[in-house]
């Protein structure tokens, strides 16, 4: 088939450079040149592992090409998606411009009966609007050609995005027009895996089900951290709890981790804007506000305990950091906690020595302040550092030298904001431990 796909940001590229990898001839359409002029060298502009093979393979291959060209992009296409972002607007509600801008340009340039698919992740009754925005496009130039509009959210996670796409547990796909699930159908056939991954539904359930999913996701996430600070209280371990727990299969195993708080591009925005949907229609959202306190809270529970630790010590103090991205396999640090970390600390008068594999440049992006100082090497922070804090789960910090750690800090005690150690150990390595929901 012959795709345009709008948007190369995360969503948009991995889809784009996937579908080229099935057989598929896709345009990725961009305004932003230096993205373009990155992507047309094989370039990829965020850490995704195996992205930029399937990238270079593709434009070698001659399947895949980047435009910033839209409507000649749409002219020759039998399927359209929007991939464009939506980011959060100041009341907390998704901010639909670039979806609706691309949808006018669309409409002011096809030549055929096309089917628009949105991928963005987008409100309730976005799909109605793509709709309506692409038939008075067509409507100003006196063009007569059949449009539809079908949803089709994206489930990637960041860090595994090619391998999710190519094996998905789900496809969701929402329309009411026969002919476009025909099509997207054949489209996505490669992989439907036991022809059975492929849900279809009407448009309005299918843009709600990915709310849905994220909301439970990350609710799971804020109960499990609520669940830890009582645990420390009463002397039980949420890593045996959690263990216990989802050894039943109502609750299951995974996504149940205690941590530092959910960061990304993803949860915090569609949690928000969910609760906004909520407000806005009159239905109380009790839920999913809890959720999002209790993850604004757990984001300054590790320095909290690094302040208890240290007390009058902390301003002047140097604090180790590891882990910079929001989770481990991308450079992305959006809402990540680190940075609320990072902030707190600063503000109380303490240096910050972080280290983290892909994401350095990043976050000091978001914190310019010269008392956060980044290197290249995880155990260069902690040389000359009172304490450690772990954040992310790289793997590389998974079985670290306690004993040279011991040794190393100045006031030897490690924060284990993902619970990757083993408590006694660490202790018998003589470092404090710290983790979360662990009796301390
Ligand atoms: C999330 C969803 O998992 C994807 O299904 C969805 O497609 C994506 O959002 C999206 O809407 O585009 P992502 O944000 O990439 O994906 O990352 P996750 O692996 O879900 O992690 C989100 C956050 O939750 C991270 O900060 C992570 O550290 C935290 N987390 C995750 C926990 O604290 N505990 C857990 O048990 C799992």
């Amino acid at each position: 088939m012959n795709l345009a796909v709008i948007g190369t940001g995360y969503v948009g590229l991995v889809t784009g450079a996937c579908l080229a990898d099935v057989g598929n001839r896709v345009t990725c359409v961009d305004r932003d040149q230096a993205k373009l002029a990155m992507l047309h060298a094989g370039q990829i502009p965020i850490h995704e592992p195996g992205l930029a093979d399937v990238v270079t393979r593709n434009l070698q291959a001659e399947r895949l090409s980047f435009t910033d060209d839209l409507a000649t992009a749409v002219r020759d296409a039998d399927l359209v998606f929007i991939a464009v972002g939506t980011p959060p607007r100041e009341d907390g509600s998704a901010d639909l411009q670039h979806v609706l801008a691309a949808s006018r340009e669309i409409g002011d340039a096809i030549e055929r009966d096309t089917v628009v698919v949105v991928k963005s992740t987008v409100p309730v009754g976005t799909c109605d609007k793509v709709l309506d925005t692409l038939r008075a496009a067509l409507r100003a130039r006196g063009a007569s050609w059949q449009v539809s509009v079908a949803s089709n959210p994206e489930f990637l996670k960041e860090g595994n995005a090619v391998d999710d796409f190519q094996r998905p547990d789900r496809i969701v796909i929402g329309t009411d027009d026969s002919q476009a699930l025909r099509l997207l159908r054949a489209l996505y056939a490669p992989y439907n895996r036991n022809r059975d991954r492929l849900i279809d539904m009407d448009v309005r359930s299918s843009e709600f089900t990915k709310y849905a999913s994220n909301a439970m996701l990350a609710t799971r996430i804020s109960l499990m951290n609520e669940l830890s600070q009582l645990a420390e209280k009463l002397g039980a371990d949420i890593e045996a709890v959690r263990h216990g727990t989802g050894a039943d299969p109502r609750i299951g195993p995974n996504f149940l981790y205690a941590g530092a708080g959910y960061g990304g591009s993803c949860f915090p925005k569609d949690v928000q804007a969910l609760a906004h949907m909520a407000t806005e229609h009159g239905v109380p959202a009790d839920m999913l506000n809890s959720v999002q306190t209790v993850n604004e809270r757990q984001k300054r529970v590790l320095f909290d305990k690094v302040s208890r630790h240290l007390g009058t010590r902390l301003a002047g103090s140097t604090v180790a950091i590891w882990g910079l991205a929001f989770k481990p396999n991308t450079d992305d640090v959006r809402e990540a906690p680190s940075l609320a970390l990072i902030r707190d600390l600063l503000a109380a008068g303490a240096r910050v020595r972080a280290y983290d594999p892909v994401a350095s440049g990043n976050a000091r992006r978001e914190i310019p302040d010269p008392a956060l100082e980044i290197v290249s090497r995880a155990n260069l922070a902690c040389e000359g550092a009172d304490v450690l804090v772990v954040v992310t789960e790289w793997r590389e910090f998974k079985s670290p030298d306690f004993r040279w750690l011991a040794k190393t800090l100045q006031q030897p005690a490690i924060f284990d904001g993902r619970n990757l150690y083993e408590p006694d150990y660490v202790e018998e390595c003589g470092l404090r431990y710290y983790g979360i929901g662990r009796a301390a």
